[in-house]
């Protein structure tokens, strides 16, 4: 009582002794302790603006009153940046504090120029461009007033009928994490207060992709390795880049509620990874807590949150409303509620908001940066490097720029909405290239001959018929299909990952024509699609591509680049194979082709899935060579460098993902029967070799044990190198002497990669009056240790390249030694 007494006439002091805020280096401490609970409270509210697909609309006198009053701290669903700037002058210059808004949106793969969608990118396996990408995302919507964008999303998924698949990085929680961090460097830079840069807040933490039976929001039952070792180091990663804020899942494991898991909050991210920024709710799921049945009221919902380490309340108002008597009640609680707004005013601080709260709000910067020439040119660079060409038997593909007749079959062809995918900001349809303009603007001299065939997702037998007759005529048939856009995100769950009813009609109809037939898959998940791929000759998987889809996709087409995106999610038979990912464990009965044994398999189909993890062909082919493991035995905190030799020995330049996967043979509990722990996409012109050297460390072995510790376990590892999971070309290993623990989730730790140029002749590149004692030394590998020496080789050999190859000097010279 006589703390809550002491308390009021405290607040009330201040209130009286605090005046608006000017000063640059703003003492966050007494302004939090010049705040009233009230005030306090509204730093945890946030509102939404208008709608997703209606930004703005929710402004009004009564919104501003509320600002005014200081019981909102910031907005979703805003945008303009002159509209944004109104509304921050009722905060400054208004409210008794005069502490910023934040205004926030989900930003998540781009804001009106619209680039692939994540999973695309992530089929990309090119975390540079992500980085790119991320960042001009950034600086288009920070020029159009906004400070934090609800990206990036990095759940791992490995069930695809749940329909956010589309919105990460698929199955592989090491891919995920690369990802992951390219993205939070993209948005967020250097520098937060940088006014083209924005806060990230990666989402969803804990394991919402692990929603039972795919169904968005379900509940989740995973072991605590797994949550561990697959759904949590993406997190790690973008924590180590420096993510400012995350967000917590809808959902709960083993039956707690993300919002109020002390253990996963507090425990784990707060106490264990350090993470000292802003935990959001999702939308609404705060007041939800009620629905999960762990709270009786609202109450009770936004205490457990706050106890749980919630700082922000996304729209149920609960927290705002409902936690003034339970801090003031007690006084633990009373310092969890400072804390989180120390939390909030502290991001306020690094956005730069305190200096000049203006600056995201430069009319002029906004109509320069959005949809700026530069940044269509950068998702056209992006689309090309997310198509994944599946299979391409007797090199369908690429087509000749002039064919004769191309038809184009399919409504996906000209649907320039669907190119935009789930959450697309700002982006418009108008926009757009489709996949239709792209053909006929790469291939103007050709006739190409375009029928949807199907109307509002309808099978219609005149159109299939009218299809097949464009399609007899024709002398290649581009057949696009797939799902719409509005397929997959949030709650577009499925029951079934078959092709959509009323397009499997039209592609077996297309199976009777004679012409070849080009399949393109326009997807947000991994479908069943062995009906189209029984009837077509090659077949590109395309996700949804943005606004430069139709330009991107068709440098594919015409063969101007040599598509090699691999598959971030396993592509299964049927959905019956659900769920089905490379990295399982083994079992006492692998499963085995022969259906006299008993092993773990079902009878009706093969064991293998339809396309494999990190699967995607080129239009040339590489051989793998010389593997070199730098040690046999690695102590704990060591290094072990694996080296191999990649040749393009086809006759068209292209990259090549070159993966590095390894297993655990024998340890204390099962191992997965292999887990991706590197890759490098090299460009390697025709006829040339690239020597790429991963550069792993023991802790990057480590699994989760019974103690809840990360241990290094003495042993051996194999290693494995290859194109894809299923393509696995050369294998070694070397053991680990001694068992160690670490502190980092193995599947966040990058791997370093260099990539050198193997030189055959060496004497015809080195200027023998300057190195003669280069060529002396003997054999290339030798060199390779000299380090020097060779760079100076390596740069000699660069300088002798055409500016086309020289444009890719980060992949062409070493950068590590
Ligand atoms: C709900 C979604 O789950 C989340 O990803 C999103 O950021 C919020 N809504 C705000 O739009």
């Amino acid at each position: 009582m006589l703390y809550r007494y002491i308390f009021r006439i405290l607040a009330a002091l201040a209130v009286v002794s605090w005046s608006p805020l000017s000063a640059e280096d703003i003492d966050l401490e007494s302004l939090l302790k010049s705040m009233t609970v009230a005030e306090k409270l509204g730093q945890l509210n946030q509102l939404a603006g208008g709608r997703s697909k209606n930004l703005n609309s929710r402004i009004d006198d009564t919104e501003r009153d509320r600002i005014r009053s200081g019981s909102v701290g910031s907005y979703l669903h805003v945008a303009g940046a002159a509209f944004l700037q109104d509304l921050q002058k009722v905060a400054v210059e208004e409210s008794r504090t005069g502490i910023p808004l934040l205004f926030a949106m989900d930003v998540v793969h781009g804001y009106r120029t619209l680039f692939p969608v994540p999973l695309a990118m992530a089929s990309s396996w090119d975390p540079d461009l992500v980085q790119s990408v991320s960042g001009v995302a950034a600086a288009e919507a920070s020029a159009s007033g906004l400070h934090w964008t609800f990206a990036p999303m990095v759940d791992i998924a490995r069930d695809p009928r749940w329909g956010r698949i589309v919105e990460g990085a698929g199955e592989d929680p090491y891919l995920g994490a690369r990802m992951a961090h390219a993205q939070v460097t993209g948005f967020q830079g250097s520098d937060l207060s940088d006014p083209t840069t924005i806060l990230a807040a990666t989402k969803h933490f804990g394991a919402y992709g692990a929603g039972v039976g795919g169904r968005d929001y379900n509940s989740s039952d995973i072991s605590e390795r797994t949550l561990h070792e697959i759904y949590l180091p993406p997190f790690y990663a973008a924590h180590e880049a420096g993510s400012l804020s995350f967000m917590t899942a809808f959902n709960d494991v083993a039956g707690v509620p993300i919002t109020s898991h002390r253990g996963l909050l507090r425990e784990v991210l707060r106490e264990r990874w350090g993470f000292g920024g802003i935990l959001i709710s999702d939308w609404n799921a705060v007041e939800e807590l009620i629905n999960h049945g762990v709270a009786g009221n609202r109450k009770q919902a936004a205490e457990l949150a706050l106890r749980a380490g919630i700082d922000v309340d996304m729209i149920s108002g609960a927290m705002h409303g409902e936690l003034a008597s339970v801090v003031e009640a007690d006084p633990a609680a009373m310092a969890l509620l400072d804390d989180a707004v120390l939390r909030i005013l502290t991001v306020k601080q690094r956005l730069g908001l305190f200096s000049d709260p203006y600056q995201y709000h430069d009319p002029e910067r906004e109509k320069r940066v959005i949809l700026a020439p530069e940044h269509r040119t950068l998702a056209r660079t992006a689309a090309q490097r997310s198509i994944v060409l599946l299979k391409n038997d007797d090199r369908t593909l690429p087509l000749q720029r002039n064919p004769g007749t191309i038809a184009v079959i399919g409504a996906l062809a000209g649907d320039a909405l669907s190119q935009l995918g789930s959450w697309r900001a700002q982006g418009k349809a108008e926009d757009v290239i489709t996949l239709l303009e792209g053909i006929r603007q790469a291939a103007p001299d050709a006739i190409v001959d375009y029928v949807p065939a199907a109307s509002d997702r309808a099978s219609d037998p005149n159109l299939i018929a009218q299809a097949v007759q464009a399609a007899e005529q024709a002398d290649v048939v581009v057949l696009v299909v797939g799902e719409d856009y509005d397929y997959s995100g949030e709650a577009r769950s499925r029951s079934s990952i078959e092709f959509p009813a009323h397009q499997l009609d039209l592609i077996a109809a297309m199976g009777q024509v004679d012409a070849p037939v080009v399949a393109v898959l326009v997807n947000g998940r991994p479908l069943a699609v062995s009906p189209v791929d029984e009837i077509a000759d090659a077949m590109l998987e395309t996700w949804f591509l943005g606004v430069e889809a139709g330009t991107g996709f068709a440098d594919v087409l015409f063969g101007d680049v040599s598509p090699a995106g691999r598959l971030p999610a396993t592509y299964p038979r049927v959905t019956g194979q659900v769920p089905i990912h490379y990295a399982a464990l083994p079992t006492g009965r692998t499963a085995h082709p022969d259906l006299s044994r008993d092993t773990v398999r079902y009878m009706d189909l093969p064991i293998t899935p339809q396309y494999a993890f990190g699967h995607g062909l080129s239009y040339t082919r590489f051989s793998y060579a010389d593997l070199n493991i730098s040690a046999r035995e690695v102590g704990p905190g060591e290094s072990v460098q694996v080296s191999v030799t990649v040749t393009n020995i086809g006759d068209t330049d292209s990259d090549e993902v070159v993966q590095l996967y390894f297993r655990d043979p024998v340890a204390s509990v099962s191992r997965p029967v292999m887990e991706l722990r590197g890759f490098s996409r090299v460009s390697i012109p025709r006829g040339e070799s690239r020597r790429i050297t991963f550069t792993l460390i023991s802790d990057q072995f480590a699994l989760y044990d019974h103690d809840g510790n990360w241990t290094v376990e003495a042993g051996d590892i194999e290693v494995m190198v290859g194109a894809a999971s299923d393509d696995i070309r050369l294998r070694g290993g070397f053991s680990i002497s001694e068992s160690a623990t670490i502190t980092t989730p193995p599947a966040a730790i990058p791997t370093a990669v260099s990539v050198r140029p193997v030189v055959e002749d060496l004497s015809a590149l080195v200027d023998p009056a300057v190195t003669p004692q280069i060529i002396a030394r003997g054999t290339h590998e030798a060199l390779m240790t000299e380090s020097e020496l060779y760079r100076r080789l390596c740069d000699l050999q660069f300088n002798s390249l055409p500016d086309s190859q020289r444009a890719h000097k980060d992949q062409y010279i070493e950068t590590t030694t």
